[in-house]
């Protein structure tokens, strides 16, 4: 079967190298893909946010699935798009995809379906944003509505925080905004495929999300991450599914808007239980790449079967016992203004170590890779432990020539102290 991939990050290549490994696949295409992506996959320089482009190349290339990875093109109703003209889509459509797309939307449906997460308000105006502010202890947590690309969220401290918050949201244009309790615990993220009905767990992972070592500096989309996230074990994954997942998923499809594809559930596991920090409609980034290096089921029948609504079919998917872990390799500047045109040798050296590198801000100019983005490269590894997964996933760093670049080299430090003891 022909299959269209949408996007462009490490999470795409990590797609591209699992879905390149089935069987049922004959031509993988890549819109607009990168220069790893090209290794598994035909690109096709078209814009996924030109949807009439994405469905022309479907129909002349006998597109049988269109596989999405990307937050945008879910919100924006691609996957809608396509459904009309009988195209099948791993991903869900624009009102499904509101889990992630609206805070305010998920909040409401957690109260409704009375599904753990912290206490909040939701407001519309400057003044009424104030007014409810007081309602909350400190620190408090100030959300956008929409995506905001990991931008979104302040955890104020202080009351003159807050209100400034509130003051660039509502100053400018208005808006829609969460305030919410700050929980506290450790967080884990946990994967389901749904084609609405039927759950399969997808497994689980931790991710890295400040800069600096020591979980240090300003948020990033994610600078490593590990799976499986041991802290989340068995019976509190199966509590997750039981008290937040199956709910979600059943309380979408009555309400006529199921959910169909990967839902990423970000949960803290605080002293009262687990809560809901927040949905995503797709995989993470970098947490697909982790989740591709220890899943060995045939990824491609898995998105099928997500897209027709036959998972209920599926044999439960089966993540080796391994552990992966990835380390993100950024450009210097990230997460402000990255430095562009950086360049990247010795690809064949570090895969030659046995980690697996996925390109994410990358450009090919003449042969050359240079580093096109934030996030430039993931390096990932598997072994049976996580000392032993991190030790490989840095040989394979270190034998990168990017000297613009730069990772965290504690990716994994949680675990590892999980481990010693
Ligand atoms: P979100 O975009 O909702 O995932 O928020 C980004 C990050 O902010 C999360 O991964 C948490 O680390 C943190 N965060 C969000 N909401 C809360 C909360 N209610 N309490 C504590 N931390 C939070
Ligand atoms: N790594 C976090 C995310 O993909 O949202």
């Amino acid at each position: 079967m022909n299959v269209l991939l949408i996007g462009s990050g490490g999470r795409e290549h990590a797609l591209a190298w699992k879905l390149a490994q089935s069987p049922g696949l004959s031509t993988l295409y890549a819109a607009p893909g990168n220069p790893g992506i090209a290794q598994h996959a035909v690109i096709a320089a078209i814009d996924p946010a030109d949807h009439r482009a994405i469905i022309d190349f479907c129909l002349r290339n006998s597109i049988q699935l269109v596989v999405i990875g990307p937050e945008a093109p879910l919100v924006d109703g691609l996957a809608d798009n396509l459904r009309t003209m009988k195209i099948a889509v791993f991903g869900p459509d624009a009102k499904a995809a509101q889990l992630e797309g609206s805070k305010g939307f998920t909040k409401d449906l957690c109260k409704r379906a009375g599904i753990p997460t912290a206490r909040y308000a939701r407001v519309t105006s400057r003044d009424g944003a104030l007014a409810a502010l007081g309602d909350f202890a400190l620190p408090v947590v100030i959300k956008a509505d929409g995506l905001a690309a990991g931008k979104g969220v302040t955890i104020a401290a202080t009351r003159d925080e807050a209100e400034a918050a509130l003051e660039g949201m509502f100053g400018k244009s208005g808006g829609d905004a969460v305030i919410e309790e700050f929980l506290t615990g450790e967080e884990a993220s946990l994967f389901v495929l749904t084609d609405g009905t039927t759950i399969l767990p997808f497994g689980s992972a931790q991710d890295h999300k400040r800069v600096g070592d020591g979980d240090t500096g300003p948020n990033t989309g994610g600078m490593g991450a590990y799976s499986p996230a041991r802290v989340l074990t068995p019976a509190l994954e199966a509590q997750a599914i039981d008290m937040i997942i199956a709910p979600t998923v059943k309380a979408m499809a009555d309400a006529g808007m199921p959910f169909s594809g990967v839902l990423y559930a970000g949960l803290m596991l605080t002293a009262d239980g687990l809560k809901l920090i927040e949905y995503n409609a797709r995989f993470g980034d970098p947490e697909c790449q982790v989740l591709m290096l220890r899943l060995e089921s045939d990824l491609l029948a898995l998105m099928l079967a997500t897209a027709q609504g036959t998972l209920a079919d599926c044999p439960a998917p089966v993540f080796s016992d391994d552990v992966a872990l990835t380390v993100v390799m950024a450009a210097r500047g990230y997460p402000g203004t990255p430095e562009a045109g950086g360049a990247i040798g010795d690809l064949a050296a570090a895969a030659a170590t046995g980690a697996v590198i996925f390109q994410a801000g990358t450009r090919d100019i003449d042969g050359a890779l240079v580093a096109s983005g934030g996030r430039v490269l993931t390096v990932t590894a598997r072994a049976a432990d996580v000392r032993t997964a991190q030790a490989l996933a840095y040989r394979g760093v270190d034998a990168l020539d990017f000297p613009s670049g730069f990772c965290r080299r504690d990716i994994g430090w949680r675990e590892i102290a999980r481990e010693s003891v």
